[in-house]
């Protein structure tokens, strides 16, 4: 508890959490009195795994008619979601479903969401963007999700590419959040090497920027009575530290080792905790630079926020040196001086990133010295995430972050080069 704090916590209505948990879907769905239901996911699963079959089958069984539909994609576009609209509504002709069940990634649990949005009426994903009337329905939403993950699954927005600007727009409302979230952790046994990274840091970097975040005693929530972010408190750092432990302890064994049901499992945790942090709380720089990032080079959502963590950690040494000094010895990081292991910390981060494969520079990513510059303003224009980065002179700041991302230069470099020149 922090006497300062001021609240405002949103979670799905249900969580479940357990391996072999999807068993008790089908009954838990006639329970709230559900008969049909559309299934959000992509061929992997259709294709590759026995789970969409016995989904259709166990809520048959119940008396649940399933519609699949199967065209999911990574990092959903606004028309993919308008085509998907289309379909659907043809397949129903006229009818309605009465809730929306994603199986998938992040990627399929926000088309679902849009889709949520758009099945009722059938407009445009696009006109919803920005502000959703509350007049507008929004149909209930399952989310049993299959990576490790983005926590899609307990937020209140979907992010969608929009190709008309190359740039990612949300859809968000406090409505959008699933009604129910069901976690089994098997459903991620099948994820290769690469999906299992890019989610897994994507969950860490969920958990430590929203660890990190603005205060919610001074947080902007514009004047709106129901906000879906609106700044860290003792509740949302509760479930913040918790998953940054899990992260340091399974990441990396989660991507060693597919097959390492522990780590997996502890994964999963992990990433739905740092969604009961950040889906309250809300994000800052590392996504907003990130999002400025994805925007010029296309490299997945994981690898953008990886790649730029180890800088944002090291520009809030001063903000945010208590924090990092706790979750630097979540990750082993043992130096008596406390400074010292505060700029330990960013160093450490960035080793995680480069054993996971994620360049640990901008560089490498293709983005030259002389796009910096719009690199920074384009981070800049994300305002919701730009002016809850908890630093007295932002646009300063992102420069500084930037420029050290670029030449993959953190302050810790500087101490390390120091003792070696003592020491010679
Ligand atoms: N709405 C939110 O709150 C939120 C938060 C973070 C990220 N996102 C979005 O999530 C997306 C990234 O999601 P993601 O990292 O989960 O990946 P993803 O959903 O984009 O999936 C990537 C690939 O992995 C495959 N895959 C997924 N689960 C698998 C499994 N169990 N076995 C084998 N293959 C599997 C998919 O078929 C796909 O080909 C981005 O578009 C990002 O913008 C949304």
């Amino acid at each position: 508890m922090r006497v300062e704090d001021l609240v405002y916590f949103c979670a799905p209505a249900r969580l479940i959490v357990g391996t072999g948990a999807r068993a008790q879907l089908p009954a838990l769905l006639k329970r709230l009195n559900y008969r049909r239901g559309l299934l959000v996911t992509d061929t992997f699963f259709t294709a590759h795994t026995p789970w969409v079959k016995e989904l259709v089958d166990g809520a048959r069984a119940e008396g649940i008619d399933l519609l699949v539909y199967d065209g999911g994609m990574a990092d959903p576009t606004t028309t993919l979601c308008d085509a998907a609209t289309a379909v659907v509504r043809e397949r129903l002709a006229g009818a309605l479903v009465d809730h929306v069940i994603a199986l998938g990634g992040g990627s399929t649990i926000d088309l679902a969401k849009a889709l949520c949005l758009t099945l009722p009426s059938g407009q445009p994903v696009g006109s919803f963007v920005g502000m959703i009337d509350a007049a507008t329905p929004i149909l209930p939403l399952v989310a049993l999700p299959t990576t490790a993950g983005t926590g899609s699954e307990a937020t209140p927005g979907a992010i969608l590419v929009d190709p008309a600007n190359a740039t990612k727009v949300a859809v968000m409302d406090n409505r959008l959040r699933p009604g129910i979230a069901l976690i089994d952790p098997e459903f991620t046994y099948t994820c290769p090497p690469r999906v299992t990274a890019d989610a897994g840091i994507d969950a860490l970097t969920h958990a430590i920027e929203s660890y990190l975040t603005l205060d919610s005693v001074r947080f902007d929530r514009g004047g709106q009575p129901d906000p879906g972010y609106s700044g860290r408190n003792a509740l949302t750092m509760l479930f913040a530290r918790e998953s940054i432990a899990l992260c340091a302890r399974y990441l990396m064994r989660s991507y060693l080792d597919g097959s390492d049901t522990e780590a997996r499992i502890g994964m999963s945790y992990a990433s739905v905790y740092a969604a009961l942090s950040y889906g309250s709380a809300g994000l800052n720089a590392v996504h907003g630079i990130a999002y400025a990032v994805a925007g010029m080079t296309h490299q997945s959502h994981g690898s953008t926020n990886a790649v730029m963590l180890p800088y944002v950690l090291d520009a809030l040494r001063d903000e945010r040196g208590e924090e990092l000094l706790t979750i630097a010895r979540m990750f082993g990081v043992d130096d008596a001086d406390v400074n010292t292991a505060v700029a330990r910390l960013p160093a450490v981060v960035r080793d995680l990133v480069g054993a996971l494969g994620i360049p640990t520079d901008i560089r490498r990513f293709g983005v030259a010295r002389t796009e910096l510059d719009r690199l920074t303003g384009d981070a800049l224009g994300v305002a919701r995430l730009a002016t809850a980065f908890p630093v007295a002179d932002v646009p300063a700041r992102y420069a500084q972050v930037v420029a050290n991302a670029w030449q993959g230069h953190l302050s810790f470099d500087d101490l390390a080069a120091d003792d070696t020149r003592r020491v010679a």
